[in-house]
């Protein structure tokens, strides 16, 4: 048995090995195990976890915002191929672990830089919602959201609540395939929220978990 020890500094380096020309160093045994893993996957999970830690050739630390193309058709799979918006460079698009991790960096984003702390959930919504935005720094709020009476949508109590919510106040929308309830706005009722929102100065906060669902159910 070997043992080494190692500064800090030279775990870094090892942690980061570069040719004199500033390019990732990657070991042949590095190379060869992947080789050999790929063409005789006889443990498909731990080939698998494997392939995709080692998925980028150069094995470089991604960018603190993410995959660049994976950013970029995101956003053109929430605003459109052809949106203005992002023509216009109005979009900025930060890829974060989960569903989860994406909403505690929203939060954490709205608390720190923007001016109102209200966020206003639908009632009833995904349990961890509460939750993670409290932790996050926002000020917790419902709007009306299921009629239990009709299992449909509360359209008018929701309109209410959003229309009485302070100018500027954050508004999370489940873009779609609401949970718990898997009541949506039809077309025509997203069109007067978006209207409401838009003369009350509101700030609109998608949480879109199941585009597939969405796209696969319609
Ligand atoms: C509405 C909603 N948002 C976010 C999430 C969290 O997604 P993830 O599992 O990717 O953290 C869920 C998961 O159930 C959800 O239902």
């Amino acid at each position: 048995m070997i043992s080494i020890s190692l500064t800090l500094r030279e775990r870094y380096s090892l942690c980061c090995l570069l040719h004199q020309e500033g390019k990732p160093l990657v070991l042949n045994v590095v190379r060869r195990v992947e080789q050999e893993l790929v063409s005789n996957p006889l443990d498909y999970d731990v080939a698998l976890s494997f392939c995709i830690i080692c998925r980028a050739r150069n094995k470089e630390y991604l960018p603190i915002t993410g995959v660049a193309d994976f950013n970029k058709l995101s956003a053109q799979l929430i605003f459109g191929a052809d949106s203005p918006a992002i023509q216009e460079s109005r979009v900025t698009t930060v890829q974060c672990l989960s569903g989860t991790g994406s909403l505690r960096v929203g939060g954490e984003f709205l608390a720190k830089h923007y001016h109102q702390r209200n966020i206003y959930l639908p009632k009833p919504t995904w349990g961890n919602h509460p939750k993670v935005f409290t932790l996050a720094g926002l000020t917790v709020q419902t709007y009306r959201y299921y009629a239990p009476a009709t299992r449909g949508l509360d359209f008018q109590g929701l309109m209410e609540d959003l229309g009485a919510a302070p100018s500027g106040s954050v508004i999370l929308l489940h873009a779609c395939a609401h949970n718990p309830t898997g009541v949506d706005p039809t077309a025509e009722q997203w069109e007067e929220i978006r209207k409401l929102i838009r003369s009350k100065a509101l700030l609109p906060f998608f949480d879109s978990a199941y585009q597939a669902s969405f796209f696969t159910c319609n």
